[in-house]
């Protein structure tokens, strides 16, 4: 029997001897993506602020010439070239764990669709960080970026919480229930972060380039922008 006709026979055995139940392993590959998608914004932080934005000039290439960055490119292309090769860690990460949750699709849909949303944004904040390289690091689409970035870091708290059945129609772990007011005040405080986030992009964008003094701030609302008073910068 040639290889190619045994490969289903092959795949059985291994989708066989995937997990069943939500298990240690699902549970691991859950604070990995957790790990992962709080570590780029670390790093992606980092390419920022040390004015790395630009370290490899072009995408999805690094150069017009090369794929990867090359030692005359010195630090800054090094360092935007590494968090490059990091979405593809998370991207392996985020693969596993949908993998790992192949038996439970239909059992644990909730984890399934959260995981798929995980790898399925991946390829997606690929595109918007090169989207960023190609505008020159324009604060708007710089702005989504991070958004963006925001939102996979809650889908992935959300993963990790519903794996270990502290959340949702599965939750096995009894939390001390908390004073019904706190519900509200809860949902207040998740709101008005999530605000104060989308304010801080704006704010940001409306400032120099942080790894850049010589940027120009491109992003005002109403009257209020970098040359205007109040917000006049000297
Ligand atoms: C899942 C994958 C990724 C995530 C979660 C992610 C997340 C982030 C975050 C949170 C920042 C900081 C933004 C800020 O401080 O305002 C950032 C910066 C950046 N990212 Fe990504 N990123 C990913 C993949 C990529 C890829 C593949 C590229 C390819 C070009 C890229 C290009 C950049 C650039 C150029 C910056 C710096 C922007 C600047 O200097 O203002 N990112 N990223």
């Amino acid at each position: 029997m040639s290889t190619a006709s045994r490969l289903p026979q092959i795949a059985g055995r291994l989708i066989a001897r995937l997990p069943r139940t939500v298990d240690a392993s699902v549970r691991r590959l859950a604070v990995a993506s957790l790990v992962g998608q709080t570590l780029l914004v670390v790093t992606g932080g980092a390419v920022r602020l040390t004015a790395s934005g630009l370290g490899c000039p072009t995408w999805p290439r690094c150069t017009d010439t090369s794929l990867v960055n090359t030692p005359e490119m010195g630090i800054h292309g090094f360092i935007e070239f590494g968090n490059r090769l990091l979405t593809f860690a998370l991207a392996a990460v985020a693969l596993a764990m949908l993998v790992y949750l192949w038996n439970l699709r239909r059992e644990r849909r909730d984890l399934f669709l959260l995981a798929l949303g995980l790898l399925a944004s991946i390829p997606a904040q690929a595109v918007i960080g090169g989207i960023t390289v190609l505008t020159n690091l324009n604060p708007w689409v710089v702005g989504l970026h991070f958004l963006v970035s925001m939102a996979l870091v809650v889908i992935a708290t959300l993963l990790v919480n519903r794996a270990y059945g502290r959340t949702g129609r599965h939750a096995t772990v009894q939390l001390p229930a908390l004073p019904g007011v706190m519900r509200p005040v809860a949902a207040a405080v998740g709101l008005f972060s999530a605000l104060a986030v989308m304010l801080g992009v704006v704010v940001t964008g409306s400032g120099p380039h942080a790894g850049d003094a010589d940027a120009p701030a491109t992003a005002s609302i109403g009257t209020c922008s970098p040359t205007s008073m109040p917000f006049r910068r000297t």
